[in-house]
């Protein structure tokens, strides 16, 4: 027993032949284990007894020093780290093809002067829709059916990013140049965007003497940034927060598939909305119409995300498969 208790096996090889030799099968403690046979049968109890003390010591030593050295080695791996090796390289993402495409459109109305302006994605009645001159049981609202809050009386999860222009005006006085983007929601089942959750870039320019000149202008030169100046048009067009109200087109033409299928045959695709802010508009937010005067327009995201990436389905873009997705890593 004291021969066991001095020994002090201080590696991994030493503590083995401890093991092989008290603990193995040909080691010391099976060897005495056998040696009970020759002992009179009187002293068998007491030398069984000692025996498994001594067995017990040595098994209790052999754990203790495993212990020990098993934590002693997992120290040393610790510090035998390189830390100035380079880590290994982390996923980091990409931004969404939607997100780079407001981005851009960001950027382009930046550089002209625009700033950008926020609102809440639950908005109010007024703000959506009565201060946009359109009132309750208007039918210009059966265009735009959106989600209410049950409990809380004319709250809704914007239709467009429109309120966003009542909410500056309301709180400041012209010049107003600003650029408001984010995201929108309708009801709609039958729709090409299958889901109810999209995305709008608005703009709203204030102040004397602003004519459709400027509004044709600004929108030409966003177009020519965009996409590589195609030509643009203006239709005529009602909305009830402008007069007169157009959309604009820009031209893609029909000479390869994926633009025929992306105009409907037309060579024609449909951007945005836009307009002379009217004068109801103006003064519903503050605004004296007899000094002021501006333009405003309205665009969807994705369909120009479709176009900019030249990808055939509005689907993939909220698929999140990373494998799309990915495809997007380069891009800002
Ligand atoms: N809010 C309109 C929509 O969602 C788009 C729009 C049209 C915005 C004309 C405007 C505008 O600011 O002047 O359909």
């Amino acid at each position: 027993m004291a021969e066991i208790a001095a020994e002090a096996p201080n590696s991994p090889e030493a503590l083995e032949s401890f093991r092989i030799k008290y603990l193995g099968s040909k080691g010391t403690v099976k060897a005495l284990m056998e040696a009970l046979r020759q002992v009179p049968n009187e002293q068998k109890r007491e030398y069984g007894q000692l025996m498994n003390t001594l067995k017990q010591l040595a098994e209790d030593k052999y754990q203790a020093l495993k212990t020990e050295l098993d934590a002693q080695a997992e120290l040393s791996a610790a510090t035998q780290l390189d830390l100035s090796a380079p880590a290994e390289p982390l996923p980091i993402g990409s931004r969404h093809p939607v997100a780079v495409t407001m981005n851009r459109i960001v950027d382009i109305f930046s550089r002209m002067g625009f700033s950008v302006a926020d609102g809440p994605e639950i908005e109010d009645d007024w703000h959506n829709f009565s201060a946009m001159n359109t009132p309750e049981d208007h039918p210009a609202r059966d265009m735009q059916d959106t989600f209410y809050i049950v409990d809380v009386p004319k709250m809704l999860l914007r239709t467009h990013t429109s309120p966003v222009q009542a909410r500056v005006m309301e709180n400041r006085q012209p010049p107003i140049r600003i650029i408001a983007p984010g995201r929108v929601y309708r009801n709609e089942t039958i729709s090409t965007r299958s889901h109810c959750q999209f995305h709008q870039v608005e703009g709203l320019y204030i102040d004397e003497n602003v004519s459709f000149a400027d509004l044709k202008q600004t929108l030409l030169y966003f177009a020519q940034e965009m996409f590589g100046a195609p030509r643009i048009r203006l239709r005529p067009s009602f909305f009830p927060f402008t007069e007169p109200s157009a959309e604009m087109d820009i031209w893609l033409g029909t000479d390869t598939e994926k633009n025929y299928r992306l105009t409907k045959g037309t060579g024609w695709l449909e951007i945005l909305g836009c307009g002379m802010v009217d004068p109801q508009v103006l003064e519903n937010c503050g605004i004296d119409s007899t000094r002021y005067s501006g333009f405003a327009f309205g665009m969807g995201i994705e369909r120009q995300a479709l176009r900019l990436y030249e990808i055939g389905d509005i689907r993939l873009l909220f698929e999140n498969d990373v494998r799309f997705l990915r495809q997007f890593a380069s891009a800002m």
